[in-house]
């Protein structure tokens, strides 16, 4: 039985005055086991803060990138090391975001996913077709070739893995795909992580849709056979919101 997850992705959101209030807020409409985990992802310059504050809630951190590298001159990075020294157990990787904006290639993804997985870290790796793939008739061939390429030569054994399919047009669009279309595309995923690694692997994989999710939508998502959650971007932001989605899923 896999765990629903609810992750929320700050993106370069929040101060940590405003990160605080935030927690202030959620901790008291949240009840501690409901079923459902909590991450939140919030920007680097919070993590710290947060770990203290989000202790006694059960909630968990998540950061939303890192670097390979352990330490060393690698100006402006952060190494898996230092984010589980700030709290994180999570790291959102291969955000289409940093794909398209930060030009970070599947081969990119792929080392940053083998470094979060030796330092202990869960990554959540996010994948997506754009639009004009998916009207080509292309988003599964890009999925896969996205899978293919960042889970190369990488051995799950005793690791969890999270993946996000997170379609590039839903994403802050208030378009939000399908609950069909997305159970469609995280059916695939589970096959083809059967493909990959063997079925049992496959079957504890959690697998989360992401693109515009809100109170209004995430009942249809979490109600599929292979959705096991959701990354949370802009609806995150607001504690009242984001307590709404968590307390959905854990009707589901
Ligand atoms: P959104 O973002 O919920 O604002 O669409 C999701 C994401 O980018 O992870």
């Amino acid at each position: 039985m896999r765990k629903m997850l609810i992750a929320a992705n700050w993106k370069m959101n929040k101060t940590i005055p405003e990160a605080l209030s935030f927690v202030q807020e959620l901790t008291p409409m949240i009840e501690a086991d409901n079923g459902v985990e909590i991450v939140i992802c919030p920007p680097f310059t919070c993590l710290h803060t947060l770990k203290n504050s989000l202790e006694a809630t059960g909630v968990k951190l998540g950061a939303q990138n890192l670097f390979w590298e352990e330490k060393g001159a690698f100006t402006g990075e952060i190494s898996p090391l230092m984010l589980i020294d700030a709290g994180c157990s999570y790291v959102i990787l291969g955000h289409s975001e940093r794909r398209q904006i930060m030009g970070e290639s599947n081969v990119i993804v792929n080392r940053k996913i083998k470094a979060a997985l030796e330092a202990g870290l869960t990554p959540i790796l996010c994948v997506g077709e754009t639009l004009p793939e998916r009207e080509k008739n292309m988003a599964m061939e890009v999925v896969k070739e996205q899978l293919l390429k960042s889970l190369s030569d990488i051995s799950l054994a005793g690791k969890e893995l999270v993946i996000a399919y997170e379609p590039v047009w839903a994403i802050g669009t208030g378009i939000n795909a399908s609950s069909d279309d997305a159970q469609e595309m995280i059916g695939f995923i589970r096959d083809y992580l059967a493909k990959i690694y063997d079925k049992s692997r496959a079957d504890m994989v959690r697998i989360l849709y992401g693109g515009s999710v809100k109170e209004e939508n995430i009942a249809e998502f979490i109600a599929k056979e292979d959705i096991d959650g959701a990354l949370v971007g802009g609806a995150s932001l607001q504690a009242d919101s984001l307590a709404r989605i968590v307390r959905l899923s854990s009707n589901a």
